[in-house]
């Protein structure tokens, strides 16, 4: 397992910007339990390499929010913390990997979440032309900070965003209440109620740290630790990817 803290002012980010407008990236998958920051760090890799984010969990809350047949299936199942069967996720993420824009790589955000999931994931990868490497990275950070950070945390139910409204966290909105991109009024996500975020903690531990496992076996995973200013941990995770780096597949060291 490889652990990567407080890098030192390495210039990773600016050297990724500039590297990787062209080149392949491949597939990137962030691990980690519910507010380890997962959101907050595909954002900051998706912007920069120039690849998407896909997060099963804001697409699923477009669902929702659009009140399609998949959103009002899933609805139930996300406000009580459980998971959406992998039969209607692997078909969402199926329809949105299909999306030209991945043919460079993508930033999978809570995908997959169970080993049946990852196992699509890899099958579907194998049978490409030529497959984009994949690498998955968990973001670890305690019980008592995820806590925290989950009941500071407000989402922009129009753009997605997440903010926390804590002074001592980062991405607090400028505009208290409201998005700082489009001005829709922040709200807190029913699931991040404590006795939801609990059964989610549960959840993950019961079916997802097996897909760590299942990485960890492949040499495909590596953990940096989530605490600490988020260009940071931006940096901790492009060096644990470019650490994964394989035979033939190489990619810019700071990647
Ligand atoms: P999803 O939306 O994926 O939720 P999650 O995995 O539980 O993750 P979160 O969104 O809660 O947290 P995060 O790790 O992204 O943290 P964030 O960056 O926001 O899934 C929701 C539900 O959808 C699931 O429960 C399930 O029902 C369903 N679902 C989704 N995918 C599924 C799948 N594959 N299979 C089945 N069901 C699925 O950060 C948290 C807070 O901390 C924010 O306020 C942020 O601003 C702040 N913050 C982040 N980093 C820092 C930092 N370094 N310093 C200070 N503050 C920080």
């Amino acid at each position: 397992m490889k652990s990567a803290t407080n890098p030192s002012e390495s210039t990773s980010c600016e050297l990724a910007r500039e590297m990787a407008q062209k080149s392949r990236v491949g597939v990137v998958l962030l691990l980690g339990s519910p507010g380890a920051g997962k959101g907050t760090q595909a954002k900051e890799l998706s912007r920069l390499w120039n690849i998407p984010q896909i997060s099963t969990g804001d697409l699923l809350r477009i669902h929702v929010a659009n009140d399609t047949a998949l959103g009002r299936t899933v609805k139930t199942i996300i406000d009580h913390g459980e998971l959406v069967p992998d039969s209607l996720i692997t078909e969402m993420v199926e329809a949105r990997l299909l999306e030209p824009d991945t043919a460079r790589g993508y930033i999978l955000d809570g995908f997959p979440r169970t080993t049946d999931q990852a196992t699509w994931l890899i099958g579907r990868l194998a049978v490409e032309r030529n497959p984009l490497p994949i690498r998955a990275v968990r973001i670890h950070l305690d019980r008592t900070q995820l806590l925290r950070r989950v009941s500071g945390r407000r989402h922009c139910p129009v753009c997605q965003r997440s903010f926390n409204i804590y002074e001592i966290y980062e991405h607090r909105p400028k505009y208290n209440g409201f998005c700082d991109r489009d001005g829709a009024a922040l709200i807190q996500r029913p699931d991040d109620a404590e006795e939801v975020l609990c059964r989610r903690l549960k959840v993950y531990e019961a079916q997802t740290t097996p897909v760590i496992d299942f990485f960890q076996a492949r040499g495909q995973f590596a953990e940096v630790m989530g605490d600490g200013p988020i260009e940071w941990i931006t940096e901790s995770i492009l060096d644990a990817v470019n650490g994964l780096s394989l035979a033939g597949q190489e990619i810019p060291r700071e990647y």
